[in-house]
């Protein structure tokens, strides 16, 4: 018993900024962006865009992709760290937009930019307990640069907005044998401080003198994060190579979170993985957080990219530190 994605979305908006604009904004250059970060463009929601508006339309695609109503959808799981308000949480939001029938579970959960993985794990565990769930949208959204200094030329060059989405469906028998074949979820909060927004919350709500310090926005220790990102998105995809008995050279696609191509590129040759089974798009939307497996699970499925019953390995790193791996049959 499991779940299986029958059908994906994506959404990313339409402002696009590009490494040229960002030389007008900060002391950086595009060749320094691309060469360190492979990062060519990255799209910026409009002001008054918020996460569900951007889920929304990467819902609607998925739904359709699946063939699913929304009246057939048991649950919705965002997994953002900027959702539209503090609560309700933003699944709440989307259910409404998406006329979701009342009683469908909904939520949303914070594992950073490891927080799709976390939330299909969740679901395809969710499954096994109610077994009434027959699907759920599984959400990966992001508006990262209202968290983004763009006075900080060591972050702001990185991050992008968008969102993606998938429905899963519970499989209670083997049909064609594809869905979540295993998983594995870690986290280590000894690292909380490299990677942080310090202000916002109930330890340091906002204020004035709190503003003045920039303290709103994304902190990074980007070398430290690098070196912990490459070890533990390894560690986790070995483990979860060996729990199903797979090898890496069955795996069709790699599709790491995409944060830093030199970082991915790293990754996969540490699996043994050539360059035509890791997937790479972060050129054009930089690193868009929980929704980036997301969008890249959409665009490997429209663009016709994977076949029935082949693998794909998902393989996700963020604050917290979070970080973990999903191996998924087609
Ligand atoms: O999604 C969550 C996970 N996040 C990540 O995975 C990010 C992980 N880290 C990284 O991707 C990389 O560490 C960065 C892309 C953030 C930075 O690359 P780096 O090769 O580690 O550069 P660095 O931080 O060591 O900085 C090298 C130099 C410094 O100058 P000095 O001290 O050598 O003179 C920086 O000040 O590059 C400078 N620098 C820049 N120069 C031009 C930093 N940012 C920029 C910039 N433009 N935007």
């Amino acid at each position: 018993m499991g779940t299986k994605i029958i059908g994906t979305g994506c959404y990313t908006p339409e402002r696009v900024l590009t490494n040229h604009d960002l030389e007008k904004m900060v002391d950086t250059s595009d060749e320094w962006i691309r060469t360190r970060t492979g990062i060519e463009e990255r799209h910026i929601a409009a002001d008054g865009e918020s996460a569900s508006d951007m889920a929304y339309p990467a819902c609607i695609r998925a739904l359709e992709a699946s063939g699913t109503s929304p009246d057939e959808i048991g649950m919705i799981i965002v997994a953002t760290v900027c959702p539209d308000y503090p609560f309700p949480s933003t699944a709440c939001v989307l259910q409404r937009k998406l006329k979701v029938s009342p009683g469908a579970i909904c939520l949303d959960m914070q594992a950073a930019c490891s927080g799709f993985i976390y939330a299909l794990d969740i679901v395809n565990s969710m499954v096994k307990t109610h077994p009434s769930l027959k699907k759920a949208l599984v959400v990966g959204v992001e508006k990262i640069t209202m968290l983004t200094d763009w006075e900080d030329r060591n972050t702001c060059v990185l991050f992008g907005d968008g969102a993606g989405a998938v429905v899963l469906e519970a499989r209670r028998d083997s049909q064609d044998g594809g869905g979540i074949v295993a998983s594995k979820l870690s986290a280590d909060g000894n690292f909380t401080d490299i990677l942080m927004v310090k202000a916002g919350g109930s330890a340091m709500p906002l204020t004035k003198e709190v503003m003045d310090q920039r303290l709103q926005y994304i902190r990074m220790e980007g070398q430290e994060v690098f070196k912990q990102a490459v070890n533990a998105m390894v560690g986790a995809c070995k483990e979860v190579l060996q729990e199903a008995g797979v090898t890496s050279s069955e795996i069709r696609w790699l599709i790491p979170h995409q944060a830093n191509r030199r970082i991915i590129e790293a990754v996969g040759k540490r699996l043994n993985l050539t360059e035509e089974n890791v997937f790479i798009n972060v050129s054009r939307y930089g690193n868009t957080s929980a929704a980036s497996i997301a969008i890249a699970l959409d665009e490997i499925a429209r663009g016709g990219k994977v076949e029935r019953g082949e693998y794909l390995l998902l393989t996700a790193f963020g604050a917290g530190l979070t970080w973990g791996a999903t191996l998924l049959r087609w």
